[in-house]
């Protein structure tokens, strides 16, 4: 029987099943949990300023309406992103992606920064994202990603050996370890659904890391790691976590 004792837990968007996502509460409860890393969103706001936050528009997430593109950084401070747990958590700021640079600098935690260039492009979102990875010196923690695969990949005009990762939707590319090798990924980020532990494999053999989304039951978590994924991307971290922990000291 296999097994992956290196399998690793991001938390997608921070805890995000029990607390308001990408907010620096959701952050710090994922450090808390254990677990190995963080995924998260940037967009870029009317001056520039890169920030954390999932849709391109304010109003599902957050008590403002319109769009991230459309605010300076200064008139988002008294947006709210506690969004349906604001009622619990209260007043929840939407973080610069600066701020949480600082705060990852004070831990060994991975970061997955996932570049929101798929619905919106924003000029110069790569450039000053890669630019405080480089300022806050956290190249080796850091895997970038995006629906947007030329977006990902010019990242590495700033940084030519940043980790990145090709990401998909569920159903995925059929060969696509061939696919990342072939244009300079070292990892592909798939969606849960449909992926098969022959795709799997074919990754690794050509060398590359599958981190897949969004993993919150138990089969799907046990079927990864029973498949040799390298990491499982979920908004319960705890849970994975200590799963993972107990699986590992049985085999
Ligand atoms: O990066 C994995 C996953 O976060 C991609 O989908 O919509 O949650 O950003 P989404
Ligand atoms: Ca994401």
């Amino acid at each position: 029987k296999r097994t992956n004792k290196t399998m690793k837990v991001f938390a997608h968007r921070g805890f995000s099943g029990r607390y308001p996502q990408n907010t620096m509460l959701a952050f710090r409860k994922a450090l808390e949990s254990g677990c190995d890393g963080i995924e998260l969103d940037v967009q870029l706001t009317k001056d520039g300023e890169v920030v954390i936050i999932h849709d391109e528009y304010l109003d599902d997430l957050t008590d403002f309406t319109g769009n991230v593109r459309d605010y300076t950084l200064g008139d988002l401070k008294s947006c709210n992103a506690g969004g349906k747990w604001q009622e619990v958590y209260g007043f929840q700021p939407i973080p610069t992606f600066e701020e949480y640079c600082e705060w990852v600098s004070g831990n060994s935690l991975i970061t997955n920064v996932e570049i929101k260039s798929s619905v919106y492009y924003y000029e110069e979102l790569e450039k000053k994202t890669m630019e405080l990875i480089e300022r806050f010196g956290l190249k080796e923690r850091i895997i970038i990603s995006s629906f947007n695969h030329l977006s990902a990949l010019s990242c590495k005009d700033f940084m030519p050996d940043i980790k990145t990762g090709a990401l998909v939707e569920n159903g995925g590319i059929a060969n696509a370890g061939y696919y990342c090798k072939k244009f300079g990924f070292e990892c592909y980020h798939p969606g849960v659904e449909g992926l098969t532990k022959e795709e799997i494999e074919l990754c690794h053999k050509n060398g590359i890391e599958v981190n897949v989304w969004t993993i919150n039951n138990m089969d799907d978590l046990e079927n990864l790691y029973e498949w040799g994924c390298d990491s499982v991307i979920t908004n319960y971290p705890d849970v994975c976590k200590s799963w993972l922990e107990a699986k590992k000291a049985k085999d």
